[in-house]
């Protein structure tokens, strides 16, 4: 092997190790809901997002919604304690379902990144992601599918 093949492939573990690492994150935060649809709306206590341990309470940053009658599931993400964002986890570009990593949203197909409000990052997309509206009301939230 010379200098440069081990370079190389000091690079690819590397990278390997950084998206393995960033996966096994994901998976240890992520909780994802069955959630029924009612009418037009999906409705999510706010507790969900909540985590006890012992005495210490904190928050998730995202939950993801699924239901049988969503084409793509969708990440909800609690911002702040009164603001949280509905997204589509469609892709933009060509339609792939994107994965979430943290504040990421990240397309396995081409590599596009958006942000925790659905926003374009890194293309190769160029639209921001779908939104729905998310009204807080009394610890509820009710998220428009129209
Ligand atoms: S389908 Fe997502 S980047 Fe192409």
């Amino acid at each position: 092997m010379n200098r440069s093949e081990f370079l190389k492939s000091c690079a690819y573990a590397c990278v390997s190790g950084v998206a393995v690492l960033s996966i096994l994150q994901s998976c240890k935060t992520t909780k994802i809901l069955n959630s029924p649809i009612s009418g037009a709306e999906i409705l999510l206590d706010t507790k969900e997002f909540e985590i006890r341990k012992k005495d210490k309470l904190s928050y998730r940053k995202f939950i993801v919604v699924q239901n049988e009658q969503l084409n793509f599931p969708i990440c909800i993400y609690r911002l702040s304690e009164q603001e949280y964002t509905a997204i589509n986890l469609q892709c933009s570009h060509q339609g792939a379902e994107l994965q979430v990593f943290g504040d990421k949203l990240v397309c396995p197909a081409h590599g596009s990144e958006f942000d925790s409000k659905g926003s374009v990052e890194n293309g190769p997309a160029t639209q921001n992601l779908r939104t729905f509206p998310v009204q807080l009301s009394q610890n509820q939230l009710k998220i428009s599918l129209v």
